[in-house]
């Protein structure tokens, strides 16, 4: 195998876990950084040390990084989420394969946009939904695969983190809707928690994307922080195999969940976790749980991508066609809930935590849980603070533009 050419977009930010990987693939000489970029040169001076140190040529500008370097066998896109259909596509038409970071599109159009551009073309798009690696998962979908728990029926998200506003500070488009004139929907779905509904939605088609369609959606979007966009969520998607999704998510929980998805079967039940693990109950057997080594996830992605460049009967983990299930879901829950509502100061606590401050969901845990049991939306459970969204059908949506003037 010879060592694939690679440059990276985005320095800092989630770019330094990228540079901690280019690092680690150069020295086993998997692949060699031709260049990078980034408009700000002092965002992260370490790895910018690093990155040249390795042989890369230092850009402000990506474009001309790209139009330098023909021989560019791939790019790593880490920059922010609005910028990421140009710079693909950037790419495309310079047929140099590409690993963006989710989600790879905000809108439908976008993202529609981006499969055209790619079709035609021998680029290759990973896009870093890294959870989709892990041997825990890759076992699940096998096992679903096999009929093991029969029918999926029933696929159930949930993630409760914590976040502070130093996490709406650290940049300037988290928490908005749209920033500088571009869709950016940042958010549970969209962002921090957007592994987990991807993987939810891969569950419920068994892995394969079709199957994976959603059709209609009822969803509602909240926010507990003085934020545009939401910090808590809750989905129901009916997707084309007949297994219907539930999806839990807030960031404004007083603890750091791990989180899970439960799958129920004609047959039986398996719940994954973030960390690699899976508790198997088959009807008419003992519950089996199941813990898998430690892995990097992000490592996988990339050994996933640089061996699919060579050898094209690999299958990418996680390509941009694939995706496509998991942007219809965002667009459509924001179609459905119309718009992220704010949860009133009654029902939050505000709590200062070193030079930022902390807004919980007063019993979010509780209620999320309970919601998951029953499947039911937080405005089903009749949560003071919930606002019911309209059923909204999917069926040859190609455009979302809900929120311009
Ligand atoms: N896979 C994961 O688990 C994971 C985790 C965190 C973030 N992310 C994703 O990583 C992406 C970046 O998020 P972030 O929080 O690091 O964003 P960020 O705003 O911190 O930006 C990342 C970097 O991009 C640079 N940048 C901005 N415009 C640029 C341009 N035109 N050309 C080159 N560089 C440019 C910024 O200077 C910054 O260094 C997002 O898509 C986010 O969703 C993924």
């Amino acid at each position: 195998m010879r060592a694939i050419r690679t440059a990276l977009i985005g320095v800092g930010g989630f770019g330094k876990v990228h540079i901690r990987h280019l690092v680690e693939l150069s020295g086993q000489g998997l692949l060699e950084v031709t260049a990078f970029s980034d408009i700000n040169p002092d965002v992260n001076p370490e790895g910018w040390q690093q990155l040249l140190s390795l042989g890369g040529a230092p850009y402000s500008d990506y474009k001309t990084m790209l139009d330098r370097h023909p021989e560019l066998d791939l790019v790593v896109i880490a920059s922010p989420i609005p910028m990421h259909k140009e710079m693909a596509m950037y790419a495309f038409s310079r047929g140099i394969h590409v690993m963006i970071e989710k989600p790879p599109a905000v809108t439908i159009q976008d993202l529609d946009e981006m499969l055209r551009a790619q079709a035609g073309t021998s680029s290759l798009c990973q896009v870093n939904f890294q959870n989709t690696s892990g041997a825990a998962f890759r076992e699940l979908l096998r096992i679903i695969q096999e009929g093991q728990i029969g029918d999926v029926q029933h696929v159930t998200g949930v993630g409760l983190w914590k976040r502070t506003q130093a996490y709406y500070d650290r940049t300037p488009w988290a928490g908005k809707l749209i920033h500088k004139g571009n869709y950016v929907l940042d958010g549970t779905i969209n962002n921090p928690l957007a592994h987990l509904l991807n993987n939810c939605l891969l569950v419920a088609g068994s892995g394969n994307a079709e199957k994976s369609t959603p059709l209609d959606i009822q969803a509602e979007l909240y926010h507990a922080n003085a934020i545009e966009g939401e910090d808590t969520s809750c989905l129901r998607i009916r997707t084309q195999s007949g297994a219907i999704v539930h999806f839990y998510a807030s960031l404004c929980f007083d603890a750091e969940n791990i989180p899970s998805i439960t799958v129920k079967g004609t047959q039986g039940e398996i719940v994954w976790t973030y960390n690699n693990t899976l508790d198997i109950r088959t009807n008419g057997s003992q519950s089996s749980s199941r813990s898998f080594a430690t892995e990097d996830y992000v490592h996988n992605m990339y050994l996933n991508t640089l061996a699919a460049i060579q050898d094209e009967s690999v299958v990418l983990l996680s390509s941009l066609q694939q995706c496509r299930n998991f942007v219809l879901a965002v667009n459509g829950a924001f179609e459905s809930s119309g718009e992220t509502h704010p949860i009133s100061d009654a029902f939050l606590v505000r709590r200062n935590e070193g030079n930022t401050v902390f807004t919980g969901i007063t019993g979010i845990g509780a209620d999320v849980g309970r919601a998951a049991a029953e499947g039911l939306l937080f405005s089903e459970l009749n949560l003071p603070w919930a606002v019911a969204g309209q059923l909204f059908s999917l069926d040859g949506y190609h455009k979302f533009d809900l929120f311009s003037s």
